[in-house]
């Protein structure tokens, strides 16, 4: 493991030696998506100039090249997650495909008229509005677990929401908004205990902590490359086999068949039968070497990176009158100051070279819980520093100074 040095690691960050508005960029919209190190941009352009070619179909050189080096990065996530086969790992488009594919392949094969998905009241709306086409065209029943109102999920409700027609519980690991870590070991047992099983949205999670799916026994875990250094375009779903041999296929089309006659046709073996079409195998890879560059830095040095810096800017932003923090800060903070618009915030702090994010983040139910329009969220990554905290606050304050 190498040492964990911020200016190396930023100089492995070209965007990072850009201006906004002739200042530093500062950037903390980490949470949306994170900037790319040069060894997964290099990646692209190396892949396209040494070994492109279609993968799977070719029996010629450069499709083996190619599909060893796709199944190589597919290992290579099986290693980040810890998953027991690599056949368990699907690549999709983003967070979104694979809780797309989820809630089709899933609610196909175990969910009919009645049946129920349990979800959150702090979930994106990737994780709520595929539930809801489902409900749509089965009749599902979507039940919530309410979140408290310092911003945790309510256990208790959500025990009493499980009953014999639960057939799947489908929760946030890490909110977007909250920052709020939510207790999955805890939830899975429960789940479990009824012979539920349980599916993490770990878009927040992936790039913030260590995620082993087996130690956490999570049946399903999704997340997107382009949050943990990796090109945009790239998801992940993991499942356990033993699920997603009872699922039937997302799409149909090439690489996921087995044999196709007009009277009918197989499907391909675990994972190629959700994987129609050609893949994104050039972001597939470059995925893999994102990870790689995660890896060799450490989600455990990551996590303590980050959350010292959360702790910096949570400690800053009490000092400044009339904010109010929301949830629970991990690697990011979500605040709105009294009296000032979170867009009006968020522009005054664009023109001073510090990005961050504003608005409802794609989690309306929860905003109208909190009774709030949206917030404003600073999210840190693993080349963000204390000298960024400290543009943002000075630029914040100098925000509240004008109204
Ligand atoms: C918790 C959570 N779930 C899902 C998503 C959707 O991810 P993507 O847009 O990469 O599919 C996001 C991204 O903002 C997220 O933060």
């Amino acid at each position: 493991m190498e040492m964990y040095d911020i200016e190396k690691i930023r100089a492995d960050f070209p965007i990072l030696t850009r201006e906004i508005y002739n200042r530093p960029l500062v950037y903390l919209d980490n949470a949306a998506t994170t900037q790319k190190p040069r060894s997964v941009i290099d990646s692209i352009a190396e892949i396209y100039s040494t070994v492109n070619s279609n993968v799977h179909r070719g029996v010629h050189r450069l499709s083996r090249e190619a599909t060893e080096l796709l199944e190589a990065s597919r290992e290579t996530v099986r290693r980040f997650l810890n998953a027991e086969k690599a056949s368990e790992i699907l690549f999709t488009r983003g967070t979104t495909e694979s809780l797309n594919l989820l809630a089709a392949s899933f609610g196909e094969a175990f969910m009919h008229e009645g049946d129920e998905v349990v979800l959150s009241e702090m979930e994106h709306h990737s994780n709520i509005v595929p539930w809801q086409l489902l409900q749509a065209r089965r009749g599902i029943v979507i039940r919530v677990i309410p979140v408290t109102d310092d911003g945790r999920l309510d256990l208790d409700a959500f025990r009493s929401l499980l009953n014999e027609r639960t057939k799947l519980v489908s929760v946030t690991h890490v909110s977007n908004v909250l920052g709020t870590v939510n207790p999955v070991e805890e939830i899975i047992r429960i789940a479990h205990a009824h012979d539920v099983p349980v599916a993490l949205d770990g878009a927040q999670s992936a790039p913030f902590m260590p995620v082993d799916v087996r130690a956490l026994d999570c049946d399903f875990y999704a997340f997107s490359a382009h949050k943990v250094y990796g090109p945009t375009g790239v998801g992940v779903l993991y499942g356990k086999e033993r699920l997603l041999e009872l699922m039937p296929p997302y799409q149909g089309g090439g690489e996921m068949i087995g044999h196709v006659r007009f009277s009918g046709t197989t499907f391909n073996e675990l994972p190629y039968k959700f994987e129609a079409g050609t893949p994104n195998y050039v972001g597939n890879i470059a995925a893999a070497k994102a990870l790689d560059y995660v890896s060799s830095l450490g989600l455990e040095r990551i996590r303590a990176h980050e959350e010292s810096l959360t702790r910096y800017a949570v400690e800053g932003l009490r000092e400044i009158p009339n904010v109010r923090i929301y949830g629970h800060p991990s690697s990011l903070v979500s605040f709105n100051v009294e009296g000032i618009h979170h867009s009006d915030v968020g522009v005054l702090l664009d023109h001073m070279g510090v990005a961050v994010r504003t608005g409802h983040h794609c989690a309306q139910p929860l905003m109208e819980r909190m009774n709030i329009t949206g917030t404003v969220r600073a999210s840190f990554a693993l080349y963000n520093t204390r000298a960024d905290v400290d543009a943002f606050l000075s630029a914040l304050r100098k925000a509240c100074s004008m109204f």
